[in-house]
């Protein structure tokens, strides 16, 4: 099994959003994206920020953006956070009735395309629209909340779609997000996921850029024994 060297994406949602660029300049040496949370207050119950944070955050710094978008009505959203310079938009399967379309409508915007499937989503519905994206974000809770406890049995859909990338060589980023810290991230990684997000981990930790740093040498020595 061919994994590429796993990417780490801290979450602003466990920052302190008072000092929001400050906060992202701290791993901006050690991360590979920033992962962005927005959330609608209608698809999941919380509410975060939206594109003009976004916009404000994107001059601030050069790490690319992965936006993770929990928001009801994506093919109306989306596209505005690839025009504002996100790497990686992701959205919601659950929320939208043509991923596909959408997916290439963020890539003509120039951004690459994600899919998100949440905690009670089945992934079998949605391997074969695989070609279509770039990254897969599996959750590994329920969206909606930072700091909440990492789910082992998800990583069943992780495994799915690690052999399903694997068998139809597809380039495809496997993300995964929600309670990934050091206890739980080489299980993960030994799954197939080679995309992590991590908040808590990150910035509840003393020395966020070196949090980073020690999650992707855990992911790294696990991908390479799995
Ligand atoms: C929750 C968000 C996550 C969140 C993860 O719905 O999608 O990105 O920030 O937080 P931790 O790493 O604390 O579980
Ligand atoms: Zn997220």
């Amino acid at each position: 099994m061919t994994v590429p060297p796993p990417i780490v994406a801290p979450s602003i949602l466990a920052a302190d959003f008072a000092r929001l660029a400050e906060e992202v300049r701290a791993v901006e040496d050690a991360a590979d994206w920033l992962h962005v949370d927005v959330m609608d207050n209608h698809f999941v119950p919380n509410l975060t920020i939206g594109l003009p944070v976004v916009q404000s955050l994107r001059a601030a710094t050069q790490i690319p953006f992965d936006v993770h978008l929990m928001i009801e009505d994506p093919r109306r959203w989306a596209p505005g956070y690839a025009d504002a310079g996100a790497y990686n938009v992701t959205f919601h399967a659950e929320a939208c009735d043509d991923p596909v379309a959408l997916a290439k409508d963020l890539r003509s915007a120039g951004a690459k395309a994600g899919l998100a499937i949440d905690r009670d989503t089945a992934i079998e519905p949605y391997l074969d629209l695989l070609p279509s994206f770039d990254t897969l974000l599996i959750m590994t809770i329920k969206a909606g909340f930072g700091g909440q406890r990492f789910i082992p049995q998800l990583l069943d859909k992780v495994r799915a779609a690690r052999r399903h990338v694997a068998a139809g060589h597809l380039e495809l980023r496997i993300e995964v997000d929600g309670g990934i810290a050091a206890d739980t991230i080489e299980q993960a990684a030994a799954a197939g996921a080679d995309a992590f997000v991590a908040g808590t981990a990150v910035y509840g930790a003393d020395d966020p850029a070196e949090a980073v740093r020690r999650l992707r040498a855990l992911a790294e020595r696990a991908a390479a024994g799995a």
